[in-house]
């Protein structure tokens, strides 16, 4: 076998700070297909373009550019993506008659700010605060409008210069131009997409060539926070002119079984060279593992192919093989391993038969059947146990990182999730890579809005002239992902209202996407459309938002204003009996992790006002878990409406995590209560509500709420536990406060005339007669020093990697005080930084790059990066007035 790299592994830093991925043509593949493939032999060369980029940002449109007055420009960018020649876009034949400052190569940008990309520029904040405010609670109170200019050098080498060079852009929020050496190349209006621009025709050799991209936010063009800036990766590809094409490369199975599986490949070869090529094709296909980027055995070759290319052409060549034995992709929650396999692409010349390219197909081997019996993987039901996530990453904001993303989806596994919707627009590519490797279903979803408006700014305004370019690009890029059980065209849209011209529109998107990729069903979340409408015909899949469960349809919700909807899984049923029916919303569940508050009302379900569940001065939700949205249910009331139907295929919960803006039901704070999680990826108590269904052979209790009340003394303070087992028994200071059996359709054991005196609660749950799961909390004393752990003991040297480190405020007994809201301070030394603070509160304004942050409900978060090629240990250590100070250390390799 030969040498494997990995991305961090720095092979080789230019004097322009790129990092090029020089790899053997067989190595294993990073984390999104086709890239650093490069060698010398192989002609395909992988650089990122993260560091040395400059930035400029104003919130006054400072060059009088608008995308409409360039579009014309723009536009030809998206004909690769659009079917019928008919609707392709010339580019005018003269050149805009602008001058454009800040493109051009003689300005002076030496004053600018040098970033590292991935780049969010509105994460340091501040945040905006009160109510006339250009960016609202909506957004997330953060400076995202505006415009933000990038410029950077690429220095190509001579020996490049019979190279086809592409910028490959993995999402830019938004409205991206790009200009080299001054003339418009194109770009690419939605922030959410990845698209590719060919630098060819205007570079010049041995010299440097200016790069220069403007991105345009504008406000109110979202239902949360968006970010801002180059948020995700950038790359340089080299290629030989003649090269497998941009997500060149579609592999689907069949016939599979324990014993054989057919693959079908279909490689693009696309000639950029003014003479006409003759190209043989091959692909072997390896056992491959995600997780160390090894490849193993060889398991089959595709027969060789010879095409024909023409100059300015593409050409598709096709081909079959058959794997013996395939071990398949699965799913974790049904102990399958999700195994990976990954196809390298060979275009040889026909004449001399050199290798001009190498391109890396990761792919898995898996059958997933969708119908009223819910989804079978490899034959086998597995029930959906989703989360939606938001693109952000809590306090680092929009910008990608693959730590941070892998340490979400760490954190939802050990909760039990399985499955990832990705609401409401394309993941980064690094995402998916994640959720192949280890296990996770995906519902890859594209579009919040298509020709009706959410939002004055929002995809609305492009979706005539951009929707068949963006959900093309997208499903190419993600259709050869094993994780990905259906593709979704759109959340909750307007649509829904019009009848005959909303199900035209939606049919179309889904022609479109059936067109990309036969394989795979296509859905879109359903909020109002209902099984007597036409919308819903237009769908493959039902997925439901909040009808399901019911909304406002249960006495505590009746004195609200808005539709009534019983609960809709039997009459979709109904309507449609053969189709999968599956909860793409649920719950909408809202809390703060540690706060309560009393009264707790008597139904599983309620909506928040200051009497029920809510402070609106200190904007908080109580964390009994019993409080939703207006329109939501608590997970006991969705639990409730889905287990009596087995033709249920599970649910994505709104949301895993919570996320930055839609800080329903208080917009003046900076961040939403949806989540199982919080910001910081701390577990709310709800956490364990979820733990208790979905693992339900791990034996846990949780009680709630905490047990020191000083002001209680006396009253009546409910007790709650989440746990798997059917019955439990509360102690409070060793008497018992009763045993009780969780009936059908309950899923949690409530005391709720539990007197509050200081102590011990302690509860023994029993399963089946015996003893399951016991927990206990006390009361606690004063805060008295800091704890602090690291999320891992070490993290690599590479500039990227992060370490969490969680500190938690604890009395003389090492007991976390579970009010504690002591300010902290983090210092960090050694051989790493400190780059951002949280707490998970929705309420906190400190912006997130702070070194002091107060506690909340006794914790608080540090996330440091390690700096890149800095070798020694990273010191942190907390401190605040009258806590003894901890560190911890974190080693770097
Ligand atoms: C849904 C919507 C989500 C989010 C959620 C908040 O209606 O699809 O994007 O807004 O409500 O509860």
């Amino acid at each position: 076998m030969l040498a494997h790299f990995r991305l961090r592994d720095v092979i080789q830093l230019l004097g322009l700070g790129c990092l090029v991925l020089n790899r053997s043509p067989i190595a294993a593949a990073r984390v999104v297909e086709g890239r650093d493939q490069e060698t010398p032999t192989s002609g395909r060369q992988v650089i990122k373009l993260d560091t040395d980029w400059r930035f400029w940002h104003s919130f006054e449109n400072p060059d009088g550019i608008a995308y409409d007055q360039l579009k014309a420009y723009i536009l030809p960018g998206a004909n690769d993506f659009i079917a019928d020649p008919s609707d392709h876009h010339k580019r005018p034949s003269s050149e805009p008659n602008i001058t454009v400052r800040y493109a051009d190569n003689k300005f002076d940008d030496s004053d600018w700010e040098t970033v590292k990309v991935p780049h969010d520029w509105a994460i340091k904040g501040p945040f905006y605060i009160g109510d006339d405010v250009p960016v609202g609670g909506g957004m997330g109170r953060l400076p995202v409008q505006g415009v933000g200019w990038y410029r950077r050098k690429i220095i190509i080498e001579p020996s490049d210069t019979d190279k086809e060079i592409y910028l490959d852009i993995d999402g830019a929020m938004s409205y991206a131009i790009v200009w080299l050496n001054g003339r418009l190349l194109g770009g690419w209006p939605y922030g959410y997409n990845s698209f590719r621009l060919d630098l060819t025709p205007h570079l010049v050799a041995g010299k440097d060539n200016q790069l220069a991209i403007r991105l345009d936010n504008p406000t109110q063009s979202s239902r949360w926070y968006p970010g801002g800036g180059l948020y995700r990766n950038v790359w340089l590809t080299k290629v030989d002119k003649t090269h497998v094409g941009q997500s060149g490369t579609y592999i689907t199975t069949e016939g599979v079984s324990s014993s054989s599986a057919t693959l079908n490949l279909a490689v693009t070869v696309e000639n950029k060279a003014d003479v006409k090529r003759d190209i043989h094709v091959s692909t072997d296909v390896y056992k491959f593992n995600p997780e160390t980027g090894k490849m193993g055995r060889k398991v089959a070759s595709f027969p060789r192919a010879a095409v024909s290319v023409s100059p300015g052409q593409n050409v598709d060549s096709s081909s079959s093989t058959i794997v013996k034995n395939p071990q398949l992709w699965g799913v974790w929650t049904s102990q399958k391993k999700p195994n990976m396999y990954i196809a390298v692409t060979e275009l040889r010349t026909g004449g001399n038969g050199k290798v001009i390219d190498t391109y890396e197909t990761r792919f898995g081997i898996r059958t997933f059947d969708l119908s009223s019996k819910g989804l079978l993987v490899n034959g086998e039901r597995v029930r959906i146990q989703g989360v939606n996530q938001h693109h952000d990453l809590g306090a680092l904001g929009a910008a990608f990182n693959v730590r941070a993303a892998e340490r979400q989806l760490e954190i939802l596994r050990d909760l039990g999730v399985n499955a990832v919707r990705t609401s409401h627009n394309p993941p980064a590519p690094e995402l998916l890579d994640l959720l192949d490797q280890k296990g996770f279903l995906v519902m890859d979803e594209i579009f919040d809005s298509w020709e009706i408006q959410k939002n004055p700014n929002d995809f609305h305004l492009i979706f005539p002239e951009w929707h068949e370019a963006d959900l093309r690009s997208f499903i190419r890029r993600d259709r050869n992902h094993p994780s990905i059980y259906s593709w979704s065209v759109g959340n909750e849209v307007g649509e829904q209202y019009t009848e005959a011209g909303g199900t035209a529109v939606a049919q179309g998107l889904v022609d479109i996407a059936h067109d990309t990729d036969p394989t795979r069903p296509v859905t879109a979340s359903l909020n109002y459309a209902k099984p007597n409408m036409t919308f819903p015909t237009a769908f493959d899949v039902i997925s439901l938002n909040y009808q399901g469960e019911g909304i406002r349809d249960t006495p505590a919700y009746s004195h609200l204003s808005g539709i009534t909807t019983y609960p809709l899984y039997t009459a979709f049923h109904e309507a449609f009996p053969d189709k999968l029916i599956e909860g793409s919303e649920t719950a909408s569940a809202l809390s703060s992790r540690g706060t309560y508050i009393f009264p707790v009302v008597d139904v599983n379900s309620a909506p928040i006002n200051d009497t029920s569940g809510g402070n609106s001065t200190s904007m908080q939700v109580s964390a009994y878990e019993l409080y939703s949205a207006d329109y939501g249910a608590s997970a006991d009331k969705v639990f409730a409406g889905q287990d009596p139907y087995s033709f249920v295929a599970g649910e994505f919960v709104w949301t895993g995590f919570d996320y930055i803006g839609e800080p329903t039901p208080y917009y003046d704070a900076r961040s939403s209560y949806s989540g199982i999680v919080d910001l910081a990826g701390f577990p709310k108590d709800r956490y364990y509500l979820y733990q208790s269904r979905w693992r339900p052979d791990l034996q846990t209790a949780h009680i709630l709420p905490h047990w020191t009340w000083p002001d209680r003394l006396g009253e009546v303070t409910p007790v709650h536990v989440f746990s798997s087992a059917d019955e439990a028994e509360l102690f409070l200071n060793g008497k018992s406060q009763g045993r009780l059996v969780r009936e059908q359709y309950s899923y949690r054991f409530r005391w709720d005339k539990v007197v509050y005196a200081p102590g011990e609660l302690r509860v023994v749950t029993y399963k089946n007669g015996k003893v399951w799961a016991k927990a206990s909390v006390q009361t606690v004393g004063n805060a008295s020093r800091l704890r602090l752990a690291a999320d891992r003991s070490s993290i690599r040297a590479d500039g990227d990697d992060l370490a969490y480190i969680t500190v938690e405020v604890v009395d003389s007994k090492g007991r976390v005080v579970p009010n504690a809201s002591n300010e902290i301070t983090f210092d960090v030394a050694g051989a790493g930084e400190l780059v951002a603070t949280d707490n998970g509160d929705p309420a906190d304004f400190t912006v997130f790059p702070s070194k002091q942050r107060k506690a909340y409900s006794g914790l608080a978060l540090a996330i440091v990066r390690a700096k890149a090629g800095k070798r020694g240990p990273i010191i942190i250590t907390a401190s605040g007035a009258n806590l003894k100070t901890a560190q911890v250390v974190v080693k770097t390799r």
